[in-house]
């Protein structure tokens, strides 16, 4: 049977919690594939609300087995506390695997991306400050702590203390900062061992065997194509793979396994953080989707910006991802406009393009292009096939499909659920 790469189009928070819980009962594994705790789905089930943040979307459902892939960055105290919390509330988190070569956040990260952030001023990138960043640049200079490293005290306490002799030198004399101590890192890290120790497993051994199997595979990215750290807008994005490519470097499954590539995407834009948004909205028509929205972030609890449909990153994601299905998120937000604008290029100074610009000077010049469509009054939330909508929202779903470079399999019509229009099944 074959993996579902399912990610976000935009800049996150594009819904992919609720349509990995829609899946959820067609699959058997749900795997995190990069990330950690910067990201924040809130999900919908009988009117009970879980917000997740570390956890895969995947483990609201009975019978899945979710795991935390080898991409991911753990903070194994936010990971404890997220199982506790909804385990308290009668979910059954004791399926969990985690892979031995996910890396883990340690206070010493989070401090980093707190220190980094301040010293960078207007330049800020207006991160989570959840240690992500910091996890990511350890993993990369091959000076970070991996989750096997704590099943061996000895190999541990070398770890960290490899890490910090260079840090602990920066945030003493650049950043005017206590040096961190070795001794607390390993003695709080060493405190998580007995309860991590059986979750831990070889990932991408499990997870190809479960392929062989016959099994289903859901592989579940947090953040977005445009926070991709490669991908995205740099600087202002995250610090790993949220793109289709990412699903297989970061859960240990090769491409050709891979059958579809599901994203999601909002009916409108939002951003969370610095960075150029070309279609943002900084008038009442910003406010208004905020509000009806609920546009803040489930993680920091920021405001998130918001902005018309932007047709080229509904493209470019297409592109990078190669997409095969669309879930079109949050239409029922759009309900009470007499008009709503769809970009569809961008005026680039003289030129209007139609592609992401090649330069972030580019990108932060360009303005975008509205086409007008007509919008509807009529409350959608209880729609449930597409004949339920009004024409006008058939036909901004039309237009969308017709501009964003794939088929949209799935429209979303209220944060329940059950509160979805199936076009053509994604399983
Ligand atoms: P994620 O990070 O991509 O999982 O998305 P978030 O959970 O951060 O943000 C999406 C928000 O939209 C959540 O509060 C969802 O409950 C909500 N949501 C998802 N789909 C829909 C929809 O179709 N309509 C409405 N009104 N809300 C939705
Ligand atoms: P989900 O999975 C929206 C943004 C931050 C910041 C930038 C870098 O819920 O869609 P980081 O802490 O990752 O170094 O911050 O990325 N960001 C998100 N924005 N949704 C998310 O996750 C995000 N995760 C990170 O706001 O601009
Ligand atoms: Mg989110």
């Amino acid at each position: 049977m074959p993996a579902i790469a399912l990610l976000g189009a935009q800049w996150g928070d594009e819904g992919k919690g609720k349509a990995t819980d829609l899946l959820g009962e067609h699959v058997d594994f749900v795997v995190k594939f990069n990330g950690g705790n910067n990201a924040g789905h809130t999900i919908v089930v009988d009117g009970e609300t879980y917000a997740l943040h570390l956890l895969p979307a995947g483990v609201l459902t009975p019978g899945v087995t979710p795991v935390i892939g080898n991409g991911v960055v753990v903070d194994l105290g936010v990971l404890f506390g997220e199982i506790d919390a909804i385990t308290a509330r009668g979910v059954d988190c004791s399926r969990l695997v985690v892979s031995a070569n996910a890396h883990v956040i340690t206070p010493y990260h989070v401090l980093m991306d707190k220190v980094a952030e301040r010293f960078l001023g207007e330049s800020k990138i207006g991160t989570t400050g959840r240690g992500i960043g910091p996890a990511y640049a350890d993993k990369m200079s091959r000076i970070g702590v991996r989750v096997q490293d704590l099943l061996d005290e000895k190999i541990l306490r070398q770890k960290v203390e490899g890490a910090l002799v260079g840090k602990n030198q920066v945030l003493v004399k650049v950043y005017n900062r206590k040096a961190v101590s070795i001794d607390e890192v390993v003695d709080e890290l060493l405190g998580y061992v007995e309860r991590l120790r059986p979750m831990v497993a070889d990932t991408s051994l499990l997870l190809s065997k479960a392929l062989d199997d016959g099994k289903v595979v859901l592989l579940e990215a947090g953040q977005a194509t445009m926070l991709d750290v490669d991908h995205g807008t740099y600087p202002f994005v995250t610090s790993s793979s949220a793109t289709a490519g990412g699903a297989c470097t970061g859960s240990g499954i090769p491409p050709t396994r891979i059958d579809r590539v599901v994203a999601v995407i909002k009916a409108y834009a939002t951003r969370v953080g610095s960075g150029p948004m070309p279609t943002e909205l900084l008038d009442a028509d910003g406010e208004k989707l905020r509000t009806i929205g609920g546009e803040f972030g489930v993680t920091t609890g920021r405001p998130r910006r918001c902005g018309w449909y932007d047709g080229v990153v509904a493209r470019y994601a297409a592109r990078v991802n190669g997409v095969t299905d669309f879930v079109l998120t949050k239409l029922d937000v759009l309900t009470g406009w007499e008009q709503i604008p769809v970009c569809t290029g961008y005026r680039i100074g003289e030129r209007v393009v139609d592609e992401m610009p090649m330069t972030q000077t580019e990108y932060h010049h360009a303005e975008p292009v509205y086409e007008m469509l007509p919008g509807w009054d009529e409350d959608i939330s209880g729609a449930r096939v597409l004949e339920d909508l009004p024409k006008q929202a058939r036909a901004y779903v039309e237009a969308l499909e017709a501009m964003s470079g794939a088929p949209i399999s799935v429209v979303g019509v209220g944060p329940g659920r059950e509160q979805t229009i199936v076009l053509r099944p994604l399983i």
